[in-house]
């Protein structure tokens, strides 16, 4: 993945937890680099075992770490630094996710050699609906929901998501509810 996401990892760390903590991180991940740069693509593994280390360090399951840092990655690392390209994104929590299958693109501007996330939405009222996540990468179900929780935060509503089934099942992708 793109050293951006390693990068935020490090931010989501650092700012709450302290530079020691991710320096023991970086140590107990194993992970050779201790610089990322955003626009270099890196082997997913890296972001994985740094998941994995910051779970080990922080004494956090690896699911709230993937819940942490999809939040973070929504009201820190876009919201902060992409916050034109997240305006793109609509004006209200539904618009946005109406948008969600097509943001991606505009990130390809910006990152062209992107594996992105796919997404498909349907709506069940006003307020609910279930979205799909289809991914070439495993593991990342949990970064979802922190993703849709901020997302939720983003717009200042409250949002309940759960996984209805998903990859766990068998399933070619994952499935969640999503109200507010
Ligand atoms: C301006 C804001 C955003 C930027 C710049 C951005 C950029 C990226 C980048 C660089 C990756 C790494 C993929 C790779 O390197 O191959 C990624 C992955 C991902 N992004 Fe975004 N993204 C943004 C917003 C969002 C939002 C709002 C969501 C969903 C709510 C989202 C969902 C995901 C997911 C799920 C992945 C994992 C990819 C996978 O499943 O393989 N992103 N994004």
């Amino acid at each position: 993945m793109y050293g951006i996401v390693n990068k935020a990892i490090e931010g989501l760390v650092t700012t709450n937890f302290g530079e020691e903590k991710w320096e023991k991180i970086l140590e107990e991940s194993g992970v050779d680099h201790d610089v990322f740069s955003t626009n270099e693509i890196y082997d997913d593994k890296i972001t994985f075992d740094l998941a994995i280390a910051a779970s080990e360090v922080l004494g956090i399951s690896v699911s709230d770490v993937l819940i942490a840092f999809g939040k973070y990655w929504v009201l820190t690392t876009a919201k902060k630094h992409y916050g034109s390209l997240m305006e793109t994104g609509g004006e209200t929590l539904k618009e946005f996710f109406v948008n969600l299958p097509n943001f991606h693109s505009r990130v390809m501007l910006l990152y062209p050699n992107i594996q992105p996330p796919e997404f498909d939405v349907e709506y069940i009222g006003e307020s609910e609906m279930k979205l799909k996540y289809f991914s070439q990468r495993e593991g990342l179900t949990d970064f979802v929901h922190g993703l849709i929780l901020g997302l939720g935060e983003a717009f200042d509503i409250e949002v309940e998501t759960h996984l209805i089934q998903g990859r766990k099942d068998g399933l070619p992708y994952d499935e969640f509810s999503v109200k507010w």
